[in-house]
């Protein structure tokens, strides 16, 4: 029930009571009205005072909201939170947030599933980990969310992540996929286009940063953890390489060699990576390129709506490409974002499918991408004239994150990214030769995926 219908009803009743009671005095009784009449009126303001306070502490539900940290604006989700719990007076959030990194919170939430906990209800997931979680059995199954008219509704990539064996697991919240940053009055300055091959980024970073030493070139997430992988796969996708296609292991081509020594080139020969990146994550990275110390950066799409804001040093001065590409190849942009799903041990699920509801929800999901600016998985909010015109390159995202490429989507998927993880950061760190480190990525990956049969 939603809040309008409950105060609707309450409303209601209150009147007929008065009513009721009204038209049942006799006109010999009318003489006590002006008695009868204040007591009526004590007791209908009596209950509306109890209405406007809503219900006591001890009646309401409390929902504990898992999270990763909100990048930016913490403050503005706080006030999304809080506008919920106006609306739904028997509901009260708890929000807890885990650390930045994917793999930190995949690893909570493993364990504490495992041990059937039910300290949380409502939780986000990242867009590699529904199969997984909801094979183990884990997720309520939310198939009654997300009809299947509704679910055209919502951009194709997420969609095919939240749904296992048929059922939906969980409601697309925010939708991601990397994209190029780079520093629009640095380019316009030097007379360069936005690079739409690597080679082509590596020229221009270089002829920058050789006048301009103060500056790092080209700056991405490189440490060993999920954001490594989604980096190194763009390269290899974007050089016409893959990891598995139906079933088959396809790490150890000749594109992906070439993609990924590329990759470690940036650093060790063409410098125009720091080194520094092998233990960077999106922050990381977000904070140097905000603070205006970089020409090119690679990361999701939230970034800008910080760079945008009052005070902010690069204020104006960024812009958004898609990810260049190997000559030939067509670019590739990660997949990334986050789903809301309810733990199969909550006491509440449905106070946590009207969560849910209100959070996916199109007025919701454009607050949130208006203010913190992540981007919204409604793909109707691509036309919102608001939305549109406060961030104008959203219209360009669409696309983007229509053809944005999927990781292998399986429940065996955090396997694959525990096999390849140190084997790109070995590659990185130029402790491993490519061919060494996709040889043995390939020869595990067969490994998981014999045990899957
Ligand atoms: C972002 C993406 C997520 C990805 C992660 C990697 O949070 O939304 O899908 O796995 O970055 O660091």
């Amino acid at each position: 029930m939603n809040v309008s219908t409950f105060s609707a009803s309450a409303a209601d009743i209150r009147f007929r009571l008065l009513a009721g009671g009204l038209a049942r005095l006799s006109a010999w009784r009318l003489t006590s009205l002006a008695l009868l009449l204040p007591c009526s009126l004590l007791l209908a303001l009596t209950l509306h005072g109890c209405d406007r306070q809503g219900p006591a502490d001890e009646e309401r539900v409390t929902l504990v909201f898992k999270h990763g940290k909100i990048a930016g604006d913490a403050a503005a989700f706080t006030e999304v939170l809080k506008q919920f719990e106006r609306e739904n007076p028997d509901i009260r959030i708890r929000d807890e947030t885990l650390p930045a990194t994917t793999d930190q919170q995949h690893q909570f939430y493993v364990i504490n599933l495992e041990g059937k906990s039910s300290d949380f209800d409502v939780f986000s997931m990242d867009v590699i980990w529904v199969p997984e979680l909801a094979r183990a059995g884990w997720l309520m199954d939310l198939t009654h969310m997300l009809p299947p008219e509704e679910r055209s509704n919502f951009f194709p990539g997420p969609m095919e992540a939240v749904t296992y064996e048929g059922r939906v697991y969980a409601v697309p919240w925010y939708i991601d996929a990397g994209v190029l940053y780079y520093r629009s009055d640095l380019l316009e300055e030097y007379g360069f286009q936005p690079p739409t091959t690597w080679q082509e980024l590596v020229r221009q970073a270089s002829a920058i940063v050789r006048d301009r030493p103060d500056l790092y070139g080209f700056i991405w997430q490189g440490k060993q953890y999920e954001g490594l992988i989604c980096n190194a796969l763009e390269y290899m996708w974007s050089n016409g390489g893959d990891v598995v296609r139906n079933g088959t292991v396809l790490i150890n081509s000749p594109e992906n060699r070439e993609a990924l020594s590329f990759m470690s080139r940036l650093i060790s020969e063409e410098e125009i990576t720091p080194a520094f990146v092998t233990t960077a994550i999106e922050e990381t990275t977000r904070h140097i390129f905000g603070n205006g110390k970089a020409v090119f950066m690679r990361n999701w799409p939230y970034a800008w709506n910080i760079f945008e804001r009052p005070g902010s040093q690069v204020r104006g001065k960024v812009g958004v490409a898609l990810l260049p590409s190997f000559s030939g190849h067509e670019p590739a942009s990660t997949l990334g974002g986050w789903q809301l799903g309810i733990n199969k041990y909550s006491r509440h699920p449905k106070e946590a499918e009207r969560f849910i509801e209100f959070l996916t929800s199109y007025e919701t999901q454009k607050r949130v991408a208006l203010t913190i600016g992540y981007k919204p998985t409604r793909k109707s909010l691509y036309r919102d004239a608001e939305l549109m015109s406060a961030q104008p390159f959203i219209v360009s995202l669409y696309d983007v994150f229509e053809h944005a490429r999927p990781r292998p989507v399986t429940p065996y998927y955090m396997m694959i990214s525990q096999i390849l993880q140190p084997e790109f950061s070995a590659i990185l760190s130029r402790i491993k030769k490519p061919e060494a480190a996709l040889r043995s990525a390939e020869k595990q990956i067969q490994h998981v995926l014999r045990a899957e049969e």
